[in-house]
């Protein structure tokens, strides 16, 4: 399978993908395009369209309209050029359960068109790379829901495609095994793989994703990269707190005077908070409090966290419908 990579082409391509089932709009008019080697966020909550937009992508389902290009090749009229480009987990479904782990990656890389040889090899390797080794020859039915979403990354992985769609591939695994999960999508990058990433995560967006598309109800709502969203949405802040208590209202007036913003001073903490909208006057406002003999103690300037910016964009915030990762599973 050497389907030729069309040059220059960006590894996805879409125009208004629709999908509706019945009178739900699962999908209703998404652009995206995703540059080669990077990792692409798709961000929202649960219902919001992720799935259904990356079975259309990954050919798994038919678009009722729109377009979409897989590194130039049309997944409508060039479905089996782009199946031979992706991978997709959560497609390891058909696995048998009282086979072995090592057994049913084996399987699978047969069914590639893998010989027996590199099959078992390839299959030792991921394993291995997935922590699966000791239990890789019990059989999958004593697999905990951990372990089986390793074993579906690993077996999405043994064909090594340069395009792959990870569909919330860390929704509900305990934060040990999510840690290593974003391990391994960094490593796949930086052998220059591209990912599709969708999650319901901000945190995961933010430290995984090289941009982000956030979709709310079938829509594209912002896109960017993760400064982008946050520079988008109000101003960074400024904290900040002087070394002798007693000086704080002095300091908060200078800090006032030189922003020309409202600061607020919480009186216990002696801590100063200040919208900085213009981040070049944070070295007049050092000089002007060292200019009145005021010494700091702490400060810092904090950019909007992505979840102000889901917040702002979509009304609600973001763990309205997301799990909470630390309270799940923890057997895997
Ligand atoms: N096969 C289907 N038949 C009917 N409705 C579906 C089907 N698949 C998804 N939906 C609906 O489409 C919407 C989007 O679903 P989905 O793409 O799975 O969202 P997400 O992956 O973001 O949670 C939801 O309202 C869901 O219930
Ligand atoms: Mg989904």
């Amino acid at each position: 399978m050497n389907t030729p990579l069309h040059t220059g082409a960006p590894a996805i391509e879409a125009h208004g993908l629709v999908k509706h089932f019945g009178s739900t709009k699962a999908v209703d008019g998404v652009d995206l395009v995703v540059p080669t080697g990077s990792v692409y966020g798709v961000l929202g909550p649960n219902g919001a369209g992720k799935t259904t937009t990356v079975r259309m992508l990954a050919t798994l389902l038919k678009p009722d309209a729109g377009q979409a290009k897989v590194f130039g090749y049309d997944v409508a009229t060039d479905s089996v050029a782009v199946r031979s480009m992706v991978g997709v987990t959560g497609q390891y479904a058909s696995v048998d359960e009282d086979l072995s782990a090592t057994e049913n990656l084996i399987v699978f890389s047969r069914l590639l068109g893998k010989s027996r040889r590199e099959s078992r090899i390839r299959s030792t390797e991921l394993l291995e790379e997935f922590g699966l080794t000791e239990a890789s020859k019990r059989p999958l039915k004593e697999f905990s829901g951990g372990m089986r979403r390793r074993l579906d990354l690993a077996a999405s992985l043994i064909a090594t495609p340069p395009l792959l769609f990870l569909d919330e591939p860390t929704t509900g695994l305990d934060p040990r095994t999510r840690s290593q999960m974003w391990d391994t999508i960094r490593q796949l990058v930086a052998g220059g793989s591209t990912v599709l990433l969708t999650t319901q995560y901000l945190d995961e967006a933010d430290q995984l994703a090289d941009r982000i598309a956030v979709i709310d109800h079938g829509r594209v709502i912002a896109d960017g990269t993760a400064d982008e969203l946050k520079n988008s949405v109000g101003s960074s802040t400024l904290q900040l707190t002087p070394a002798d208590r007693s000086l704080a209202p002095a300091a908060a007036a200078i800090v006032e005077r030189v922003l020309s913003e409202p600061a607020t001073l919480s009186p216990e903490a002696g801590r100063i908070t200040a919208p900085m909208l213009r981040p070049d006057l944070l070295p007049d406002v050092l000089i002007a409090l060292r200019e009145h003999g005021i010494a700091i103690e702490a400060m810092n300037v904090q950019k909007p966290s992505l979840d102000e910016v889901f917040l702002t964009i979509t009304g609600k915030p973001a763990d309205a419908n997301a799990q909470d990762p630390s309270a799940q599973e923890h057997a895997a």
